[in-house]
């Protein structure tokens, strides 16, 4: 979202103290956002037919067209409009169901900032998305897998006045499968750990929140596909992969110094970059266990047998499902773009950068074991973000950890 230009925002709520409320709230940010208020659905519609909006965020109960059926119908008649549920229900339900005709759903009251936070996701968001086939594809998902209660638990303990990692270690420790899960993982070399951790609250005061929310995230996804439906996709070999990657990308980030945010951001990016492939797996196991044998066989680059298959890839489906659960921008550009980075509006090096030398580094490892050799990176755009001289670094620090793997 650039600062310079407004953007047209539509708010729609029946009751007028709400309404108000916003407009004061919002009146402080009159350069970034050009606000229009209205009082029920019909209005927010007749408006719509008279000047283009950018946004509606609307109520979610309202008399005769409540915001469900109202964000329907824009979603109709203005489908390139970013749609915003504000409601006063946290049930998982709302949110679960809401998915279908909102980009977003808030909790009221909603706070000015979070707000702000929430547009600029968005439209970074809906960049990736401007692409028809991504829309086609991910309309015919019917189980796109909701986000963890137990990750959403931790970020709102996370997010308080006062957060306490003995309350985190506690609401970690409630899940004993997973609790063994992340156990195993940060006592296995890959996080190169002088002594052994036997809690959640250890892991948690060595590693950080960061890491473990990270590691929450990840292990409860992957051990929530069932791999004795589909014996022909090792989903261990690609938990092991996402966290080869996270660890080749942490060390990517840290090498060029990247922000602090960007190497916190590097296990997520790296553990989730490939989860496209576990949704498409789920919702296509045919077609898609075809296009993996396909691939395998020709020799050819996955993806690009995807989009002939599916018009998009593994990367932007993971990359979409990551926004609706509202992940940071940067880790939603990176697993959207690993494979075409050149596709992304970035230019800088970043977390995508290092996202896709770390996954070509992994790949090529498991080639060169086969006997291939030679690193799949786009060679242009590692040219136009300068960094072209950093490769052969980047490809020493990222074996040397391979070594004590
Ligand atoms: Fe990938
Ligand atoms: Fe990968």
């Amino acid at each position: 979202m650039t600062e310079t230009t407004p953007k047209r925002i539509l708010f729609v709520d029946d009751e007028p103290l709400v309404l108000k409320g916003l407009q004061r709230t919002l009146r402080k940010r009159r350069a970034e956002w050009d606000t229009v208020f209205a009082a029920n659905g019909k209005e927010a519609l007749e408006i719509l037919d008279q000047q283009p909006m950018d946004v509606i965020v609307s109520d979610l109960k309202m008399p005769d067209m409540d915001g469900m059926q109202l964000l329907t119908k824009v979603r109709e008649r203005h489908p390139h409009m970013v749609r915003i549920i504000l409601s006063g229900n946290t049930e998982h339900e709302v949110t679960l169901r809401s998915v279908q005709y909102a980009h977003q759903n808030l909790t009221k009251p909603c706070d000015a900032e979070i707000l702000k936070q929430t547009l600029a996701k968005l439209f970074a968001l809906r960049e990736i998305l401007a692409d028809e086939s991504v829309k086609k594809i991910v309309s015919q998902i019917e189980s796109l897998p909701s986000l963890p209660s137990i990750y959403s638990a931790i970020i709102e303990e996370m997010q308080s006045e006062d957060p306490s990692i003995k309350k985190i270690s506690a609401i970690i420790s409630k899940d004993l499968s997973m609790t063994a899960k992340i156990l195993q993982v940060v006592n296995s070399v890959f996080f190169g750990l002088a002594r052994k951790i036997s809690s959640p609250q250890e892991a948690v005061v060595l590693l950080g929140l960061e890491t473990i929310k990270a590691l929450v995230l990840s292990v409860k996804i992957f051990s929530e596909f069932s791999q004795k439906n589909y014996s022909w996709f090792n989903v261990d070999d690609l938990f092991n992969h996402s966290m080869s990657v996270s660890a080749n990308t942490k060390a990517i980030v840290k090498t060029e110094k990247l922000s602090g945010d960007l190497l916190n951001h590097s296990l997520m990016a790296g553990l989730l970059h490939d989860l496209g492939k576990l949704i498409l797996l789920t919702n296509f196991p045919r077609p898609y266990k075809q296009v993996l044998t396909t691939a395998r066989e020709s020799g050819q680059n996955l993806w690009d047998m995807e989009y002939e298959a599916f018009g998009t890839s593994h990367a932007e489906i993971g990359a979409y499902l990551m926004g609706l659960w509202n992940l940071e921008t940067p880790i939603i550009e990176a697993i959207a773009f690993h494979h075409r980075p050149a596709n992304s509006m970035s230019e800088n090096m970043g977390l995508l950068t290092a996202v896709h030398v770390g996954n070509a580094i992994d790949h090529n490892g498991q080639a060169s074991a086969n006997g291939d050799t030679g690193l799949v990176c786009d060679a242009h755009y590692l040219e136009t973000v300068g960094v072209t001289d950093r490769l052969s670094e980047w490809c020493q620090v990222c074996s040397l950890l391979a070594e004590r793997n």
